[in-house]
């Protein structure tokens, strides 16, 4: 494929878990850049050879580099994307990063009924995903943003419960909290900025169709 100058193609990059996954992903199909590391200092990597710049983002900014096309293309998890609301195409589950939100109290306090928690204290990342599920079992609540370490919320009395991402399930464990609702699954995902998708249609959809490939031979 030839490509030309406005064929060049913005990744963004979320820093975090999912940082290493998806680099070794877009290396497998042959993009990558020297200096491409989650900890650099210079925040755009470029490929001169390979036409590519890799943003290194905040990971709740991905969603937003992508929906207003400062990036083509992004990396995110499922939860967030959703919890952004932003306007951009999904392309494909890349499979790794699994996760779920769930809600969870401290095992002390653990009450019989999730109607219990009515009018309760949630601590969360995710206010807007938490409120969509609360208001859908018909219980009012009280949202508390925070942005990380959320686990302290009702050991530091404040609030009831929190609404959080589990992996493994060991901060759970750690700080003594039980999961008592699963609002949904999560995983990484490949985003696209709606008019990138179009203008640049061969590239992306060949990158995601060689993604896929190389997800689907990781399987076997
Ligand atoms: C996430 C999440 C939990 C933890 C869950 O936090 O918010 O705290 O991972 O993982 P586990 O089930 O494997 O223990 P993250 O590490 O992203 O940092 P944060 O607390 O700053 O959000």
């Amino acid at each position: 494929m030839v490509i030309r100058d406005n064929d060049w193609l913005t990744i963004a990059l979320p820093k975090g878990k999912l940082f290493g996954l998806s680099r070794s992903l877009f290396e497998a199909v042959g993009i990558e850049a020297e200096g491409l590391e989650e900890d650099s200092r210079k925040l755009v990597i470029t490929n001169e050879e390979k036409k590519v710049k890799f943003i290194i983002a905040k990971t709740a900014d991905v969603p937003t580099y992508v929906e207003y096309g400062a990036a083509d293309i992004g990396v995110i998890g499922k939860d967030v994307l959703e919890e952004s609301g932003q306007d951009v195409y999904e392309l494909l589950d890349l499979g790794f990063g699994r996760c779920h939100l769930m809600m969870a109290v401290p095992a002390a306090d653990r009450r019989e009924n999730l109607h219990d928690y009515a009018h309760t204290r949630v601590a969360t990342k995710f206010p807007h995903l938490a409120e969509k599920f609360f208001t859908g079992c018909g219980m009012q609540m009280e949202y508390i943003k925070m942005n990380g370490s959320i686990e302290l919320g009702p050991i530091v009395g404040l609030s009831e419960s929190i609404v959080d991402i589990v992996e493994t399930g060991t901060t759970l464990r750690e700080n003594n909290l039980v999961e008592i609702a699963h609002i949904m699954d999560a995983s990484a995902r490949l985003i696209a900025n709606r008019g990138s998708f179009r203008l640049k249609f061969d590239r992306i959809h060949g990158l995601a169709e060689a993604m896929k490939a190389e997800l689907a031979k990781r399987q076997k």
